[in-house]
């Protein structure tokens, strides 16, 4: 039996959950073969830059899953075919990039990472059960993770039934609050509602207190704002075991730590 590690990290929030992200992958990069991270959020909540692209693939970041956020910054249209950065899948036929990604990671093992958004409170897609089932077929033979980026959770635990026993893994991105209810079903796909985000821990979502309850006060547009030097920043998401010769979940756990802002500014 051959194992292999797989992380997946939830919503990258600006300046300083791409802090949190590094922080935890000097630390952990070593003792993982596949590390997939949601950047939909990383510059200053908006989209991704190219620079950022390069500092996680530089990091030790393998796929770059995104999400409702993909658009925010105009120039990811110049480089995101040059990197492993996904959109969702489910885009019309036509929009650039690339909702799939599939790595061949030894001879017999295949991992193929996909990002799918859903539809309910959430912009007019594809249907991404029926996308899902479309693709199924050309990457059956692979262990497929699927970044299922939605709003709704019912949404969410209904198409980790429909591919249960299909997808190797469903887990959560979108809501940036981690769920309660990582688990394997019973035809083995492992699950999670929302593997939450990176970020400063005193926030809304990775945003400023202040300026997002403002948005619920007053009925006046506001600017989200990034926290700026929040004492506490975390990392969110899940690490697991795949058996390589069967491509089942052999174990799994949430990535969950909190690094505190020092007197010299740094986190620890
Ligand atoms: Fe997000
Ligand atoms: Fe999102």
């Amino acid at each position: 039996m051959s194992i292999f590690k797989i992380a997946f990290i939830g919503d990258v929030v600006g300046r300083p959950g791409r802090r949190a992200l590094y922080l935890w992958l000097q630390e952990n990069r070593k003792k993982i073969d596949l590390c997939i991270v949601n950047g939909e959020n990383a510059a200053a909540g908006f989209g991704i830059t190219e620079k950022i692209v390069k500092s996680f693939l530089a990091w030790g970041v393998d796929v770059i899953t995104m999400g409702n956020h993909t658009w925010d910054k105009k120039d990811i249209f110049e480089f995101l075919d040059r990197y492993p950065v996904l959109r969702p899948m489910n885009y019309p036929e036509g929009t650039p990039g690339k909702g799939f990604i599939s790595l061949k990671l030894d001879n017999n093992f295949s991992v193929t990472v996909l990002s799918l958004m859903g539809r309910v409170f959430m912009e007019c897609m594809d249907n991404p059960f029926e996308k899902f089932d479309s693709l199924y077929f050309e990457m059956k033979d692979n262990f497929i993770v699927v970044d299922f980026h939605a709003e709704a959770t019912s949404e969410k635990q209904a198409f980790s039934f429909h591919v249960d026993g299909r997808a190797g893994a469903v887990l959560g991105t979108h809501t940036h609050v981690r769920t309660d209810d990582l688990k394997v079903l019973s035809a083995g796909t492992l699950y999670m509602t929302d593997v939450g985000m990176c970020g400063a821990v005193e926030s809304v979502i990775g945003m400023d207190v202040k300026e997002s309850v403002k948005r619920f006060t007053k009925q006046l547009p506001v600017r989200f704002k990034i926290p700026e030097k929040p004492k506490e920043i975390q990392i969110s998401g899940v690490l697991f075991e795949v058996d390589t010769v069967n491509r089942k979940v052999e174990s799994f756990e949430k990535i969950k730590k909190v690094y505190i802002r020092g007197e010299d500014g740094n986190y620890s």
